[in-house]
C-alpha cells in the first residue's frame, strides 16, 4: 500500500481534492514521502540542490553547511548573493517585468498597483538614497512604517545595498521603538507621517520622535520619513528628509551589493519568557531560500494565482509572505492597509470577491472574529459574497480550533480548498510543520507532518524522543537554512534559550509542547511551555508585562499570566500589588484604567491587559517565589486543584479569585 493510501485509512482525515493533487507542486504523500527520504539520506545534498535550484547566485557555494562551531551554523556561507536582486532583477530577466507585483488596498478601498519594472525602480531610487546618506553595508535601518508598497521597498532597499533592517511593528510605542533602536545601533530610521487603521490615524513620526529625544539613539544620523496622509509633522531640517525628495533624481538603477549567504538580512524583535525583546537575526541565502521554497510547496504558488497573506510587515509572517517570498517567486499578492472589521467585518470576503484572490491567508483570531460578526449579522457572512476564486486557505500564529477550522473550510473555501495551518516562528523564517496542500490529509487543528528536510521531533526534558501519543517538548533535531543565526548582540541568550545544554546543546527548542498523533503521526501544537502569551497570534513576554507594571509610580508588585480566550486565544490577566492599599470599587476600576493606558504606553496597545486584579499579596512559596501557575488557575476561573502546602499565603487566593 502507498504511504498516501495508508493515511486515507485513518477516520477523520480530510483527503485534498483530485484536482489539486493532480497539479500540485508536490503531488501526492508519495512526492512528499520522496523528498523527506532524499533529505534524510544526504542532508547536505538535499539543501545543495534546493538552494542551487532555486535562488539566483552570483557565485555559487561550495560548503551547504557548517557545523564547526554548533549552535551557530553556517550555511551555503562561501556563496554570494543579493536577496533583493533575487526579488526583483531575476523577475525582470524571466518575462515577469510588466506582471503586478503587488496590488495595494489602502484603508479606505483606493487600490494602488505596482509592477516588477515599477517596483526595481522604486527600491533603486531609495537604495541610492539610503547610499547618498551614508548607509551602507552592515550598517542597520530601523523600520517604523505602515502597511505601504514603500515599507516593503523600504526593506528590499535595505537588501539591495546590504544594510541590515530591523522592522518596528507600527503598534508600538515610543519607548519599545527606543529600545529597538539603541539594541540593534541603527544609523537610520524610515518612518510615515502617520499610520491609517479603521479610519483612524496614529501619528508615527511624532511617536519617532519622541523616542529618538529621549536619549540614547545617538547612533541614528537620518530620518526618512514617507507621506501617507499630509498630516502635521516636525521635520528637524539636519536630521529628516522626506522620502520623495530623497528618491527624486536618484538613478533607478542600483547595481546590488553581493553579500555572503550568511549576511545579517535583518533583525527583528520578538519577546522571550525573560528580559528585554531578543533580536532574532536571520541570513540572506538561507532564509531567502525557504522563503521561496514555501511558497511554492506550501502555498503551491503558481504564475495565475493572486496570493494574499493579511499579517503586517512588522511581523515575521509579513516579513517572508509578503516582502520576500511572494516576490521571489514572481507572484502577484494583494497587500492590505487596514483590519478585517472596518468599514465592516464583510471587508476581507469583499476584498478576496473583488481581487479575485486565490490563496488567502490569516489568522486564527481574524477568523473567530469574523465568525461572530457573522452570527450577529447575516450581511456580514462569507457566504453572501463571491469567493469562487480561492483554492487555498492558511492559518498562521496560534493554534486554530477545530471549531473555526470547520467553519472556514466550509464557509470561506467551501469545502473546496485544502488549508494549510503552518506552523512557525519568528526564529525560524518560514514554516516548519504544515500540511501540503496537494498531498497532506487534514485533520482540523493539527498542523500534520514537517515540511520535507525539517526534523522535528517531541522529546522529554532530557531530549530523549517519546513516542506518539505523549505529549513533550518541540525540537527541531537538524538545523535548517532559514534559522535564525543568533540573538542580535547576545550570542549566549541564542545559545541558553535555543540550543539548551539538556538537550545536548545542538538540538533546536522551539518553546513550545506538542504532541503526535498515535496513528498518524501528526503534530499538535499544545502551546507555549514558556512565560510567554499568545494574544491575537501577538507574541508578548510576561516578564515585559510586569516589568512596565512595576515601573508604575502605584504599583509595588506585579504577576502576568494567560487567560483563555474564545476570540484572541489567550489574553492578559495580571495580578496587582500597590504601595497603598488594595483597592476597591470605583477606584479600583480607576486604576485598573491607568495601569492599563500605562502598559499600552510603555509597550504599545497590543499589552494592554485584558483584566486586572488587585490583591494585597501574590502567592508565594516560602523561599518568595510567585506561584504562576496557580494564578493561572484563578485567571481561568478554575478551582484550584493544586497542591498548595508550600504556599506561605493560601488565604489570598480568596481575594484573588474575584475578578473587578
Ligand atoms: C509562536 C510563534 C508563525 C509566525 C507568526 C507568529 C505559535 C504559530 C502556529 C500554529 C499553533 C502556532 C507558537 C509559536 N504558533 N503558528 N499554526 N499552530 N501555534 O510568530 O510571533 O514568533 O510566534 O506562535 O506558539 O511558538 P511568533
Amino acid at each position: 500500500m502507498s504511504a498516501t493510501d495508508s493515511l486515507k485509512q485513518h477516520p477523520g482525515l480530510i483527503p485534498p481534492p483530485e484536482e489539486f493533487i493532480k497539479n500540485a507542486a508536490i503531488s501526492g504523500m508519495d512526492a512528499y514521502y520522496a523528498l523527506c527520504a532524499e533529505a534524510e539520506q544526504d542532508y547536505c545534498a538535499y539543501w545543495s540542490r534546493l538552494a542551487r535550484k532555486h535562488l539566483a547566485w552570483q557565485k555559487p557555494f561550495s560548503v551547504t553547511l557548517d557545523e564547526s562551531n554548533a549552535p551557530f551554523y553556517k550555511w551555503f556561507e562561501d556563496g554570494t548573493l543579493n536577496v533583493s536582486f533575487n526579488c526583483l532583477d531575476r523577475n525582470l530577466e524571466n518575462g515577469n517585468a510588466d506582471r503586478t507585483a503587488i496590488r495595494f488596498e489602502s484603508d479606505d478601498g483606493e487600490v494602488t498597483s505596482i509592477s516588477y519594472r515599477e517596483l526595481h525602480k522604486k527600491v533603486c531610487e531609495l537604495a541610492n538614497g539610503l547610499k547618498s546618506l551614508g548607509v551602507g553595508k552592515g550598517d542597520r535601518v530601523v523600520i517604523y512604517m505602515p502597511m505601504a508598497i514603500e515599507g516593503v521597498a523600504a526593506m528590499q532597499a535595505c537588501a539591495r545595498i546590504g544594510a541590515t533592517h530591523s522592522v518596528v511593528f507600527g503598534g508600538f510605542s515610543a519607548k519599545s521603538l527606543q529600545e529597538r533602536i539603541i539594541d540593534a545601533g541603527a544609523v537610520a530610521l524610515i518612518t510615515a507621517d502617520e499610520q491609517v487603521r479603521a479610519g483612524k490615524t496614529l501619528p508615527l513620526k511624532a511617536i519617532a520622535d519622541d523616542a529618538l529625544a529621549n536619549g540614547g539613539c545617538e547612533s541614528i544620523r537620518k530620518v526618512v520619513v514617507y507621506r501617507r496622509t499630509g498630516g502635521a509633522v516636525d521635520m528637524d531640517v539636519t536630521r529628516d528628509i522626506w522620502l520623495h525628495d530623497l528618491m527624486a533624481n536618484q538613478s533607478s538603477e542600483c547595481e546590488p551589493e553581493w553579500v555572503s549567504a550568511e549576511h545579517p538580512l535583518f533583525i527583528l524583535y520578538t519577546s522571550g519568557s525573560t528580559g528585554t525583546p531578543k533580536g532574532v537575526q536571520h541570513s540572506s541565502g538561507g532564509y531567502l531560500l525557504w522563503a521561496a521554497l514555501t511558497m511554492k510547496w506550501t502555498f503551491d504558488l503558481k504564475p495565475s494565482d493572486i496570493f494574499w497573506c493579511t499579517a503586517d510587515i512588522g511581523w515575521i509572517t509579513g516579513h517572508t509572505y509578503i516582502t520576500y517570498g511572494p516576490l521571489a517567486v514572481g507572484a502577484t499578492q494583494i497587500m492590505f492597509e487596514g483590519v478585517p472589521t472596518y468599514p465592516d467585518a464583510a471587508r476581507f470576503w469583499k476584498m478576496i470577491e473583488k481581487h479575485r484572490a486565490t490563496i488567502f491567508y490569516t489568522a486564527p483570531t481574524a477568523i473567530r472574529t469574523l465568525i461572530k460578526a457573522a452570527n450577529a449579522e447575516p450581511a456580514m457572512h462569507p457566504g453572501q459574497f463571491d469567493l469562487t476564486s480561492l483554492r487555498l486557505l492558511g492559518s498562521v500564529g496560534e493554534p486554530i480550533n477545530p471549531e473555526a477550522w470547520m467553519w472556514y473550510y466550509k464557509n470561506v473555501g467551501g469545502a473546496r480548498c485544502p488549508i494549510v495551518d503552518t506552523f512557525w516562528q519568528t526564529e525560524t523564517g518560514g514554516h516548519m510543520i504544515s500540511p501540503l496542500p496537494g498531498a497532506t490529509p487534514m485533520v482540523p487543528g493539527s498542523c500534520t507532518l514537517p515540511l520535507p528536510g525539517i526534523m522535528a521531533a517531541v522529546v522529554d526534558e532530557t531530549g530523549a524522543e517519546l513516542p506518539n501519543g505523549q505529549g513533550g517538548l518541540l525540537v527541531i533535531k537538524r538545523p535548517w537554512p532559514s534559522m535564525l543565526r543568533t540573538v542580535w548582540g547576545n550570542p549566549d541568550r541564542y545559545r541558553a534559550g535555543y540550543f539548551p545544554e539538556e538537550l545536548g546543546g545542538t538540538t533546536y527548542l522551539a518553546g513550545d509542547g506538542a504532541i503526535r498523533d498515535k496513528d498518524t503521526g501528526y503534530f499538535t501544537i499544545t502551546g507555549r511551555v514558556d512565560d510567554v502569551l499568545n494574544v491575537s497570534g501577538h507574541r508578548m513576554g510576561t516578564m515585559e508585562i510586569e516589568s512596565a507594571l512595576v515601573a508604575h509610580a502605584l504599583v509595588a508588585e506585579a504577576a502576568v499570566v494567560g487567560k483563555r480566550d474564545a476570540t484572541t486565544g489567550e489574553a492578559i490577566c495580571v495580578f496587582v500589588v500597590l504601595k497603598r492599599s488594595r483597592p476597591a470599587g470605583d477606584e479600583a476600576k480607576q486604576i485598573a484604567k491607568e495601569l492599563r493606558d500605562w502598559v499600552g504606553k510603555e509597550i504599545g496597545p497590543i499589552a494592554k491587559p485584558k483584566e486586572i486584579r488587585f490583591g494585597d499579596n501574590l502567592p508565594k512559596t516560602r523561599s518568595g517565589k510567585i506561584m504562576r501557575r496557580i494564578l493561572r488557575v484563578l485567571a481561568n476561573n478554575e478551582e484550584v486543584t493544586q497542591d498548595i502546602s508550600t504556599l506561605e499565603n493560601p488565604a489570598i487566593l480568596e481575594q484573588l479569585k474575584q475578578a473587578l
